[in-house]
């Protein structure tokens, strides 16, 4: 029988979800399909349910129901518990299990451009929301060095700068200090929304002192190359944008659901293809 898949959120419709997870069931014929589901705030719970009463096998969940679909889950993997978040829900016969692949997926596209182990690497990361989070304490975990959590309403910083003690070295700043210190990380990564299509002339804060070899990531991936990644690119920085760590977040999510490789580069040639 065919298999369900999905991705809950509100909105969902420019979703590149389904047409990632297809292109992978058709390559490893796989019989199943992927849908999005726009799912209201105040239906998350029947949204849930209806996982279970459908036998639908494994679920997406994007914004903005990331963190309350906790609530309503049967278990919750340590590494989302610590992110505070759910991108990935297993249905084993009614029990659903949450995961949260959006660090990690981040971490396994970093990983093959990093010219040194991540022990060994200080970072500084922009931002304090729920994406910054997610990074943050995935790279903790993986052992990073160090992490500056730069941030415009610093609290939020300290906050995010503390769930990461305990794994490495943390601690927060604001968007000023960041600037003054840019020197000193060898990886730089903008988590805010900045820059982001329509706000493309804008920027977290200035390169004007980055150091060549540098890594710069940017969590957008439209447009394919922010003003940020451009000026980064320009002052000989090793750039990346976001679109390795949605593939690899999919990816993940993909090897949870159906115990099998995913092929990463079938699914990123078809994103690369709908994002024209
Ligand atoms: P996400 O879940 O995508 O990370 P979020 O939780 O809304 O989104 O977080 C957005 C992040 O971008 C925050 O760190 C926010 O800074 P504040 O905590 O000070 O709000 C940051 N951000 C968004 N727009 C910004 C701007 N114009 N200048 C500086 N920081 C900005």
């Amino acid at each position: 029988m065919k298999q369900i898949y999905g991705v809950i959120g509100n909105p969902v419709g420019h979703s590149l979800s389904p047409d990632m997870h297809e292109e992978a069931f058709r390559e490893l014929n796989i019989n199943a399909s992927y849908h999005a589901f726009l799912v209201p705030d105040n239906r998350l719970q029947q949204a849930v349910d209806g996982i279970r009463g459908l036998g639908i096998r494994g679920v997406n969940v994007t914004l903005p129901h990331k963190v309350e679909v906790m609530n309503f889950l049967d278990e919750i993997h340590p590494l989302a518990e610590e992110i505070g978040a759910v991108n990935t829900i297993v249905n084993e016969n009614g029990k659903l299990t949450g995961y949260n692949t959006d660090g990690e997926g981040y971490v396994h596209g970093l990983m093959p451009i990093l010219p040194k182990e991540l022990k060994n690497i200080r970072a500084l990361i922009i931002g304090a929301g729920g994406a910054a989070k997610a990074v943050a304490v995935t790279l903790a975990k993986y052992n990073i060095h160090g992490l500056v959590i730069a941030n415009r309403t610093v609290e939020k910083a300290h906050e995010l700068a503390k769930a990461c003690e305990g794994w490495t070295d943390s601690s927060a700043i604001n968007l000023g200090r960041a600037q003054a210190r840019l020197t000193e990380f060898d990886l730089i990564i903008n988590t805010t929304s900045i820059g982001m299509s329509p706000d493309t002339g804008k920027m977290p804060l200035s390169l004007e002192t980055l150091s060549e070899g540098t890594v710069v990531s940017d969590l957008i991936y439209t447009p394919a190359k922010t003003r940020w990644l451009q000026d980064a690119e320009a002052r000989g920085a090793i750039i990346q944008n976001g679109l390795d760590m949605f593939i690899n977040q999919g990816a993940l999510a993909f090897e949870k659901w159906t115990g099998q490789e995913a092929p990463r580069e079938i699914m990123k040639k078809k994103v690369i293809g709908k994002l024209g």
